[in-house]
């Protein structure tokens, strides 16, 4: 039997590819056929990614996606892509009143001006090929804010809104736009935002997902999905993976 279910002659860009789930993204994407191109900030980290990818092709392209020329640069040497994953994101919690210019800056510009940019970017220099796929990774807090997530959960819904937008003007090409929404899964950003909360809170926090907290391949698997021929119908979506904690906290 054919599956649907596979990367095979694909190219496939991945932001945010030194870790998490982005990193695990590059591997499972390798694994399933595709030829990646890795980009984030630090180029030992890409590394380690590289070197765990299964095939030929696949190579990295470092970029601080807060460098907009940079972004039009990363797009000017990129091969023509059949797939993009935009992984690359940053959360630091602050209760409402402690915001200020700087710190929005820094998370609405890395959540959603730098995918918008790079997106834009891409298309312009006519890097996207037809029948491409675009899964951008956004999180359940884009529509289910939680307390002093206020940044991070309105450049997700920021981000949310533009793959919509972006998958309504290019579905005369075939190019679908996806998003995935992600709870909490256990990554360099997990064990970041648990520095922030009491041992016990966490604790409490992690019992309100009756199958667990989730894993990078549980969300590297969603992306091969929207990547592959076998999504060829689902366009403009956001997919919630929590583990049931919406069921019952939604
Ligand atoms: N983990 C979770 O619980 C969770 C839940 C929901 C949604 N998400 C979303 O899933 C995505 C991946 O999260 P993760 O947990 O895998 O995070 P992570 O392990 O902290 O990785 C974040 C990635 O973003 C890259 N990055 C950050 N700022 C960058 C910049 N200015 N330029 C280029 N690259 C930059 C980092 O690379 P460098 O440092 O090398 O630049 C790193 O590869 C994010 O968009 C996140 O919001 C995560």
């Amino acid at each position: 039997m054919q599956t649907p279910f596979h990367l095979n002659g694909k190219t496939v860009l991945i932001t945010g590819a030194s870790s998490g789930i982005g990193r695990r993204a590059a591997i499972d994407c390798a694994a399933f056929g595709a030829i990646v191109v890795l980009t984030a900030r630090n180029t030992d980290r890409l590394n380690e990614t590289l070197g765990q990818l299964q095939g030929e092709g696949h190579n990295i392209m470092p970029c601080d996606l807060l460098d907009e020329k940079a972004i039009s640069a990363l797009a000017k040497a990129m091969p023509p892509l059949d797939g993009i994953v935009h992984c690359a994101g940053l959360v630091k919690p602050f209760p409402v009143a402690f915001l200020n210019a700087a710190k929005l800056n820094e998370i609405m510009y890395t959540n959603f001006y730098a995918p918008a940019l790079l997106t834009a970017a891409l298309f312009k220099a006519k890097k996207i090929k037809d029948e491409a796929s675009l899964v951008f990774l956004s999180s359940i807090s884009g529509q289910f804010p939680g307390k002093g997530n206020a940044m991070y959960a309105s450049s997700k819904a920021a981000l949310e809104t533009f793959a919509k937008t972006v998958a309504s003007e290019y579905i005369s090409r075939r190019i679908r736009s996806n998003c995935i929404s992600p709870a909490m899964v256990k990554t360099p950003m997990y064990d970041y935002s648990s520095e922030g909360m009491f041992e016990e809170a966490m604790a409490e926090h992690v019992s309100k997902y009756p199958l667990g907290v989730g894993y990078p391949e549980d969300v590297s698997n969603a992306i091969i999905y929207f990547l592959s021929p076998a999504s060829k119908w689902v366009t403009g979506a956001n997919l919630y993976m929590d583990g049931g904690f919406l069921l019952s906290n939604g």
